[in-house]
């Protein structure tokens, strides 16, 4: 209980320290998209390193049913949107601390739009 109100007060922070932009480019954002490619396949049920990005809009965290997620995503209760996958992707140990995903975050936020717009149209 009181983890998951740490983790809904994490979210709020995140979420007040910057609004995704809603102006990405896609075709970067798939350029960039070969940083998540390593661990990340955006076809149904293929999991790699990281779980199948498949639909990962208005997906619940934690929710692909064949991936071993950490506690931590299991019981973040985030919703991915576009807001919080931009705050996930700018820092993930900072949304969801303690998560597993060997991945340090990307500053930009231009680089960040460009990706979510890629993800919104590839991962249907
Ligand atoms: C080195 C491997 C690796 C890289 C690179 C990586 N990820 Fe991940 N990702 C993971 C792992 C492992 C998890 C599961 C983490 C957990 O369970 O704590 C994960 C989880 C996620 C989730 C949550 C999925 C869900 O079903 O709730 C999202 C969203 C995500 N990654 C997006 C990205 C994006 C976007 C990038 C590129 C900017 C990226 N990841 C780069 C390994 C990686």
């Amino acid at each position: 209980m009181i983890k998951a109100k740490v983790a809904a007060a994490a979210l709020g922070m995140a979420l007040l320290c910057g609004v995704a932009r809603a102006d990405g480019d896609a075709a970067r954002g798939e350029a960039k998209f070969q940083e998540c490619a390593a661990c990340h396949k955006l076809e149904t049920g293929v999991n790699n390193v990281g779980p199948s990005l498949h639909g990962i809009i208005g997906r619940k965290a934690g929710e692909v049913a064949d991936f071993r997620y950490s506690p931590a995503i299991k019981r973040s209760g985030i919703t991915w949107t576009a807001d919080t996958l931009d705050a996930f992707i700018k820092e993930p140990q900072a949304l969801v601390p303690a998560n597993r995903m060997p991945y340090a975050g990307l500053a930009d936020p231009a680089a960040r739009a460009d990706l979510i717009a890629y993800l919104q149209k590839a991962s249907k």
